[in-house]
């Protein structure tokens, strides 16, 4: 496995598989490695011969209060781990690589970034997509896989690559849970005893809003119940609970398919989720 820490050794990495015409998958992370991250890398590793991951974490994607100083890092157990799962090249970036001085430009992604996760973390879309625009250019993959737990960050990446003519092949994960429910995430370790208990509540708010719209009732109906069911549970500080268009994030249609989504502060700590639900 080759750790590229610069744009120049990241090409330098690519340049004879380029050369080959081996295809490239490509994982960003931000780090914080558990596996649904990895199940992203097995995807990746089936769809090419050449698999890129990336870790950094990206500062313009982080809001003023929030955790970037105290995000989890653990270089050493991450890359152990891409290398456990036969990755070929990772491409680790420094801050002021990426965002040199002098550097101004940013994407906007447009309406979809001011809403639901948008709407509590101003900007942070926009972060995401230039940041990802940037690793997209630097790695040009075939194919970049991203996990369905971040839905709103899949629909606005795929936005991007269509409005921004990446040519890259989005493919979607299934969102790796815990036994219990909970979705995997590198945030999960800020959840002290109780509150880690408590989290399980959004995936069962999930369920129960699921259930409603398999026996039948609207979508405003299975609305209301994620609402209750998260507005019942002690410590868990409902941000919000919806269901859209998995794709417009738009109103959905009577018959679905619905994307079902909640977002919640448990304790200090801000968790999201999602579930599919296609009648
Ligand atoms: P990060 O939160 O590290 O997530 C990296 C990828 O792992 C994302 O595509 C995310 O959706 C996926 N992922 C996280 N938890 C998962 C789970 N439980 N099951 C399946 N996939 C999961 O998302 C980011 O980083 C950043 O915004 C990034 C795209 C790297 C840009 O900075």
């Amino acid at each position: 496995m080759i750790v590229a820490r610069t744009s120049v050794d990241l090409a330098a990495a690519l340049g004879p598989g380029r050369v080959a015409g081996r295809s490239i998958a490509f994982v960003p992370t931000m780090g914080a490695l558990h596996d649904g991250h990895l199940s992203l890398v097995r995807i990746a590793r089936g769809a090419a011969p050449v698999v890129v991951a990336s870790i950094f974490v990206n500062p313009l994607q982080f809001g003023p209060s929030e955790d970037l100083e105290a995000y989890p890092r653990d270089e050493e157990r991450d890359l152990d781990l891409l290398e456990a799962e036969g990755v070929d090249v990772v491409f680790l970036p420094e801050t002021h690589d990426m965002y040199p001085e002098a550097a101004s430009t940013t994407i906007g992604v447009g309406p979809i970034g001011s809403i639901l996760e948008g709407a509590d973390r101003p900007g942070h879309f926009d972060g995401v997509a230039t940041v990802v625009a940037k690793l997209f250019n630097m790695v040009r993959p075939d194919i970049a896989v991203f996990g369905q737990k971040d839905a709103q960050q899949v629909a606005v990446i795929r936005q991007l690559i269509l409005d921004l003519d990446f040519g890259i092949d989005l493919v979607i994960g299934p969102i790796v849970r815990e036994p219990d429910g909970l979705a995997l995430s590198s945030r999960n370790v800020y959840l002290k005893a109780k509150e880690r208990a408590r989290a399980t509540a959004l995936h069962r708010a999930l369920k129960e809003g699921e259930a409603v719209l398999r026996a039948g009732e609207d979508h405003p109906e299975a609305e209301r119940v994620m609402g209750e069911a998260l507005g019942a549970e002690p410590g868990v500080d409902l941000s919000y609970a919806v269901a859209v268009d998995p794709v417009t994030f738009s109103e959905p249609k009577r018959a679905g398919p619905f994307l079902l989504l909640v977002a919640a502060l448990v304790g200090a700590t801000r968790l999201i989720d999602n579930e599919l639900v296609e009648l």
